[in-house]
């Protein structure tokens, strides 16, 4: 009882492989978009920007960056029972994401090579970066005898396709949110070394460097297709993806608080002050950004999270899977309604402030 209670149980496909975490709507995705529309993209107008950026790619500022020292070689069984749990559930949530971008991102490099070189390169050397990055935190979940087949989850996982343009808003928004995310961390436990309680965290400093920079990529992408963003359309779409990507982040975060608090962070403040920095990079190249400081915004987010809690309850309960289903209607049609509020609650128009920020 004891000991099971210290280490927590998880699902393996091999001695020490960890069973991926089941898909839903939360999880981190894995995509693919149409390579040919890609290729054919007329970059001119934004070449010199993105040629420097290029340059700043192949300068390789963390080529010696991610070697782990002799503070990893120690027994970490002392992070037991649910702190266990939650860091290896971290560590694999973050990994997954990593990988994502490594693998869209290789075969970018791959299918642009003859057909648009700057692009290909970029593309190849964010995936350099990627794969250090996920390989990284698949090491670091071997600190808990854990780690994940790679190889298995790109055959295994499904591929959310996306044209060109849907892929730019996502990928531009998840860089910069990982930013603000690893820096975020980085800065507290830099205030706070007692909370660090593992050293993983020390490396958030010069990897949040690579996103920062992934990030700016995006936004030189999108500059040069000047009409994915000057239309109503954008203001539409721009909409959604900083909405979801913003609500799947509260969510996610908020039902695993438990992780922030171990090392010494409010998931909600966390999820606050991240989402305010990327809303406002975000404002800089997207023609809205979201309104987040009323109340209203976090008001709806908490309903949801109320929802999904009942939800969980319902589904470890012993009903039938069947009327299981028709207690949860209700829940699933208040999420629903919570996100069709917030997507029609007013923007920020940025477009107009566009000229003066740069
Ligand atoms: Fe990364
Ligand atoms: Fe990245």
């Amino acid at each position: 009882m004891v000991d099971s209670l210290k280490k927590p149980g998880f699902e393996e496909m091999r001695p020490g492989i960890k069973t991926p975490a089941k898909e839903t709507l939360l999880t981190p995705r894995f995509y693919t978009t149409d390579f040919d529309e890609m290729a054919q993209m007329d970059i001119s107008v934004n070449e010199d920007e993105l040629r420097a950026i290029l340059d700043e790619f192949r300068a390789d500022y963390n080529r010696h960056h991610f070697v782990r020292d002799a503070e990893f070689e120690q027994s970490w069984d002392h992070i037991d029972g649910d702190t266990r749990r939650l860091f290896v559930e971290f560590l694999e949530r973050s990994c997954t994401a990593e990988f994502s971008g490594f693998l869209l991102y290789k075969e970018l490099g791959r299918r642009l090579k003859d057909k648009s070189p700057v692009l290909a390169e970029c593309f190849n050397l964010m995936s350099r970066d990627e794969a250090r990055h996920a390989g990284f935190l698949n090491k670091a979940l071997s600190d808990f005898n854990m780690s994940l087949d790679l190889g298995f989850l790109t055959k295994s996982r499904k591929y959310t396709f996306f044209k060109p343009k849907f892929i730019f808003y996502a990928t531009y928004l998840s860089e910069k949110i990982g930013y603000w995310r690893y820096i975020t961390i980085f800065r507290h436990l830099d205030a706070h070394p007692e909370d660090r309680v593992y050293p993983i965290f020390r490396w958030f400093e010069n990897w949040c460097q690579d996103e920062n920079r992934h990030g700016d990529f995006f936004d030189a992408i999108m500059r040069s297709q000047p009409q994915i963003l000057n239309d109503w359309k954008a203001r539409l779409w721009c909409r959604f993806f900083l909405l979801s990507v913003f609500g799947t982040m509260y969510l996610n975060d908020i039902q695993r608080k438990d992780f922030y608090a171990s090392i010494g962070l409010d998931a909600r403040e966390y999820d606050i002050q991240v989402i305010e920095k990327t809303n406002e990079n975000a404002g800089r190249v997207f023609p809205i950004m979201l309104d987040v400081e009323k109340p209203e915004f976090y008001q709806r987010l908490d309903v949801c999270l109320k929802n999904n809690e009942k939800l969980s309850a319902i589904a470890n309960s012993s009903t039938p899977k069947f009327l299981q289903f028709f207690q949860k209607l209700p829940f699933y049609v208040s999420n629903a309604w919570q996100f069709v509020r917030l997507y029609l609650m007013k923007p920020i128009d940025t477009a107009a402030t566009h000229g003066a920020v740069r």
